[in-house]
């Protein structure tokens, strides 16, 4: 499949590599970002960097999982990261998640990451809808998908256990003929 590559106006998605790890480690190891992302290590090591690289290569392998690192085009290194996992093939559905370094917050990053991951969804990988699942506290992440034309569905009451503590969470989809409405 014709991937990794992915360019927008101010940044790029790309296959993270080793050489990007430092950079990866700025960002996922600050706690403002890992709040709500309870699957990202807190304290985040440099090793955690390297073995995210590795998953995200055996992901694309397997046909399991699509993670890009966004690199911003400026500044020419990786701030954020983006991707699908829970690739669903018979339902034709996936799930995303998404960060960028707090620095970069509120410039459109993550709005223009959704975007390319959007088209590379529904027209690279022919799913039929994305879904998102976001901590009830989540203002910005669930405020950003309100945006970007996502429809909230429910609540999973007690969907997801954040540092050994169960919480309420949104569930987000877009279907493809929303995608393609707008
Ligand atoms: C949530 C997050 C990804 C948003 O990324 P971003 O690049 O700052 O978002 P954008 O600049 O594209 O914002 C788009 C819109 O989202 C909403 N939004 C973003 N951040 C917001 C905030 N802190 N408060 C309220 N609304 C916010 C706004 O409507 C914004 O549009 P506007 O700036 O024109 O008003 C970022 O805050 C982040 O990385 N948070 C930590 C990781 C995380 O929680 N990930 C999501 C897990 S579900």
């Amino acid at each position: 499949m014709k991937l990794p590559v992915s360019n927008g106006k101010n940044i790029n998605l790309r296959t993270p590599v080793p050489s990007d790890a430092e950079d990866i480690l700025k960002y996922a190891g600050d706690a403002a970002v890992a709040r709500f992302l309870p699957l990202m290590p807190h304290p985040y090591t440099l090793a955690d960097a390297h073995a995210w690289i590795k998953f995200t290569r055996h992901g694309r392998q397997k046909d399991t999982a699509y993670d890009f690192g966004i690199e911003h085009r400026q500044h020419k290194r990786i701030i954020g990261g983006i991707g699908l996992k829970n690739i669903n093939r018979e339902d034709r559905n996936a799930e995303v998640g998404y960060c960028v370094a707090k620095e970069f917050w509120r410039q459109g990053i993550v709005s223009e990451a959704l975007e390319l991951i959007l088209r590379f969804s529904f027209r690279t990988l022919r799913l039929h809808r994305v879904y998102a699942v976001v901590h009830e506290k989540n203002v910005a992440s669930f405020k950003l998908l309100d945006k970007r034309g996502f429809v909230r569905e429910g609540t999973w009451r007690q969907g997801s256990r954040f540092t050994g503590r169960y919480c309420d969470v949104y569930a987000y989809g877009m279907l493809r003929s929303e995608y393609k409405a707008r």
